[in-house]
């Protein structure tokens, strides 16, 4: 592929998604857009650029993009943070009046493994969110990860990665040869198309934000303006939850780590009484 092919496809991915793709991400664009060159019957990456630049290319475009992210995930990644929330969630229902709702977003949901891990923690924790409702939003700037998170199938190799088996036994079961949530539990969470470089101000508070494993892929920038839009959207005593690899150190004062508790951030309490 030439350079200029490259950094079209590049500049394009980068404005429509925040993703960085540097030169060395080559071999991605000829993996993933494989099929979508099939597709359109375009015989290489650069007739695929050139087709790009055609004004009317917009579901294309999404299509490039939305091929280009990485979807990996998997139920209760990374434990600590749904350990920390298993203490949080009582916490914020013991704060809240009766009758109030707990908000809970997963941003950058993909296939819905961390929305429906939280679900499941909810139920177990019963009695402790003292009959608070807790209201689960899964969101994606990928339409095709969020209608494989709303029919909730997943395979064995994707529940034996995180999945304690007496959670799955007793929230999943089987079906068409493969795991699939029940229907109790789906109806927990909604799943709603949403980029994160969009003003998504119309979401409202919530008391709790997973935004894991997304920044990663954004350039300093970018990553600086999704934490402060989170920030803003964050319940004064709420907490936002970040990857292992991502940090707010030096992107942002809006938000400042738990102690003791690695990816786990509060608003900074003078910026939450202003909001
Ligand atoms: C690696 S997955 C992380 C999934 C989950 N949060 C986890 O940690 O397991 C990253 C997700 O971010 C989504 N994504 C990438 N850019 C985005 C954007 N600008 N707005 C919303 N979602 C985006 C991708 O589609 C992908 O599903």
């Amino acid at each position: 592929m030439s350079p200029d092919g490259f950094a079209f496809i590049a500049g394009l991915v980068k404005a429509r998604s925040g993703l960085v793709l540097t030169p060395d991400k080559q071999y991605m664009l000829d993996t993933r857009l494989g099929p979508i060159l099939k597709r359109e019957g375009l015989a290489s990456l650069d007739a695929l650029a050139l087709k790009l630049r055609e004004p009317r290319a917009l579901a294309l475009a999404e299509a490039v993009t939305e091929a280009l992210t990485t979807n990996e995930s998997s139920f209760f990644r990374d434990g600590k943070p749904f350990e920390h929330l298993k203490r949080l969630l009582p916490a914020l229902a013991a704060a809240r009046p009766p009758g109030a709702t707990l908000r809970v977003w997963s941003a950058a949901c993909s296939t819905g493994q961390e929305a429906y891990s939280i679900a499941m923690l909810v139920q177990e924790l019963g009695a402790e969110t003292a009959g608070r409702k807790v209201e689960i939003l899964g969101t994606d700037i990928s339409q095709e990860v969020l209608s494989r998170a709303r029919e909730g199938f997943y395979t064995q190799f994707e529940v034996q990665r995180g999945l304690p088996a007496k959670l799955m036994v007793k929230y999943l079961h089987q079906e068409a040869g493969r795991w699939r949530v029940n229907p109790p539990l789906r109806a927990m969470a909604r799943f709603e198309h949403l980029n994160l470089l969009a003003d998504f101000r119309h979401l409202g508070r919530f008391d709790v934000i997973f935004c894991r494993n997304v920044l990663i892929y954004f350039d300093t920038p970018t990553k600086t303006r999704v934490l402060n839009a989170l920030a803003e959207r964050l319940a004064a005593d709420g907490v936002l939850y970040l990857g292992g690899a991502e940090t707010v150190l030096g992107l942002t004062d809006q938000l400042i780590a738990l102690p003791a508790e690695r990816g786990a951030y509060e608003r900074r309490q003078a910026v939450a009484k202003a909001g």
